[in-house]
């Protein structure tokens, strides 16, 4: 087989397996709430301050990343925003809590926490589809 050929189809592979390692099936995503006028200080916080915090917060920061503030929530951590403003079913931390994607970064942790609702994973959809306020 011609080298050139070769090298094409390994990286055809290769970009196929790092879109798998990212693979997040978003029709299974709760549906945003239908609520107006959500904000970080009354809706979200609380939330995180639940089921979050206390691995996100001031006591540690796994991952680099704080939730409990707003500046801190959209920062994002060692990888980057984990909130994309407007685009809730592309935002890692939606991914996280709905439990879709890799086991490993679902959040909060297998046996440390109660899963998200689906309406308190709506919740934070509409927030970031608002504009993360
Ligand atoms: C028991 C501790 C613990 C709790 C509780 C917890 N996390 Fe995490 N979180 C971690 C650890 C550990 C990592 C790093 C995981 C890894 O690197 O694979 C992490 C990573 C993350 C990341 C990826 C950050 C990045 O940029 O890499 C997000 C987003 C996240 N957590 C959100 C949340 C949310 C939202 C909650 C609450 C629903 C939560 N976490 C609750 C321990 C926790």
């Amino acid at each position: 087989m011609n080298t050139k050929i070769l090298f094409c189809i390994l990286g055809v592979s290769s970009v196929g397996l790092l879109l798998q390692a990212s693979d997040v099936d978003i029709s299974k995503l709760p549906p945003p709430s239908t609520k107006t006028g959500v904000k970080y200080e009354t809706d979200i916080k609380p939330l995180f301050e639940k089921s979050c915090v206390k691995c996100h917060g001031t006591e540690k920061q796994k991952a680099k990343l704080r939730l409990d503030s707003l500046e801190a929530t959209l920062k994002g951590g060692e990888n980057g925003p984990d909130v994309i403003i407007k685009n809730s079913a592309k935002s890692p931390l939606v991914h996280a809590v709905a439990r879709l994607g890799d086991e490993d970064d679902f959040m909060p942790p297998k046996g440390k926490g109660e899963p998200w609702s689906k309406e308190d994973v709506g919740l934070l959809r509409a927030w970031i589809d608002q504009g993360a306020k």
